[in-house]
């Protein structure tokens, strides 16, 4: 089977990609710089499928320790891209180190696939392309709009970018994945997000409020007009949508794709609110959430929820993890966390 290069592979979603593609029988080489993770996880992922990864500790924006890379493993034939700063509201405090890094990260890549022949490219994107969209459920045709930070500019301009470097290279193969919102962790609660600082994110804050971190959760808003109130997200279970990859991975290698540049829209289908996330995160742990209501967070959306049916046919996936599971695994990843922070 062919050699998958993954960058960010010690991340969240890069992390649980990883453990997908080692089972499905990829051979697996990791770059990553430890930004936003940590040389653990390389020993998380090797608990839960029996295999350390192939791992350099790379700093993509590094042009030349990139094509080193590509050096020292010629059997590279597929790329799955997800290194890329990614908080919102950072991306506004420091647009520039924004676009450097996801940019020209993505850059080097792009020319080091022309200098090495690699073809083939999966591209981590966002729902935040849609903005506030029309049309609900959302479609991969609905329109892009003017992002709201610099942290969604860059996954747009990296779309473009993608499609402009393919005019010049009619061999190369791409396919963005917009998620939706990733939430939960591996079942093993041996890999899982790691938020640094505060977390910006609604499920990691619950489980830091349930878990004593944090006195209490703040929902953003209950003036939307949504049934309860609170706002509307696609949460997808972390593991389906690794297994999301697997299969465009396998789609790109077997040139089974209807044009050399696609795109998926990886959710559930379903919109959840932020109190039903509460609630549903009660029911399973047993666990009450202190939480008050704040106004509302400046960028957000008020509703958003995927249209999966290309991603569905297309990959011949399907989100399977029900939300009160999902949330189950990423309360026992807290545990886990907590448990090793206490015995040091
Ligand atoms: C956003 C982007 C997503 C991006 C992600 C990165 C959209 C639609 N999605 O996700 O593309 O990858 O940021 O961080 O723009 N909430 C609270 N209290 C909290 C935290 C969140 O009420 O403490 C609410 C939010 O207002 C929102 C929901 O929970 O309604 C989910 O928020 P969050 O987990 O931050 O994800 P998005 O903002 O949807």
């Amino acid at each position: 089977m062919a050699t998958v290069l993954v960058t960010g592979g010690t991340g969240y979603i890069g992390s649980h990609t990883v453990v997908e593609l080692q089972e499905a029988g990829f051979e697996v080489v990791i770059i990553d710089n430890f930004s936003n993770s940590n040389r653990e996880v390389l020993d998380g992922i090797a608990s839960i499928t029996g295999k350390k990864p192939m791992f350099e500790e790379v700093d993509l924006r590094d042009r030349k320790a990139t094509y080193g890379v590509f050096e020292k493993y010629p059997g590279i034939g597929a790329i799955v891209h997800f290194a890329a700063f990614k908080a919102v509201g950072e991306s506004v405090e420091k647009p520039l180190a924004y676009y450097e890094n996801n940019l020209l990260s993505l850059i080097h890549l792009l020319e080091a696939m022309k200098r090495y022949g690699v073809n083939n490219f999966l591209f981590s994107s966002s729902c935040t392309v849609y903005g506030e969209p029309e049309q609900l459920p959302v479609t991969e045709d609905a329109p892009v709009k003017k992002a709201s930070s610099p942290y969604g500019n860059t996954k747009q301009i990296s779309e473009e970018i993608l499609q402009d470097a393919m005019v010049p290279n009619p061999e190369f193969r791409v396919i963005c994945l917009r998620y939706f919102n990733p939430i939960g962790a591996h079942p093993s609660a041996k890999i899982g997000e790691l938020p640094v600082g505060i977390p910006n994110n609604l499920v990691p804050f619950i489980t830091q409020t349930a878990i004593g971190i944090r006195d209490q959760l703040n929902v953003f808003g209950d003036d939307y007009n949504t049934p309860d109130g609170s706002a509307i997200r696609d949460y997808i279970n972390v593991v389906d949508l690794a297994r999301a990859h697997v299969a465009a991975i396998g789609r790109l290698l077997d040139g089974k794709q209807r044009s050399p540049f696609e795109v998926f829209n990886l959710g559930t289908g379903k919109g959840l609110s932020v109190f039903e996330i509460i609630h549903a995160f009660e029911k399973v742990t047993g666990v009450k959430i202190r939480y008050r209501v704040t106004n509302r967070r400046e960028g957000d959306v008020e509703q958003v929820w995927a249209d999966t049916g290309l991603a569905n046919r297309e990959l011949d996936w399907k989100a399977e993890k029900h939300i009160e599971e999902t949330l189950l695994s990423a309360w026992n990843w807290e545990k886990f966390l907590h448990a090793k922070k206490s015995t040091g």
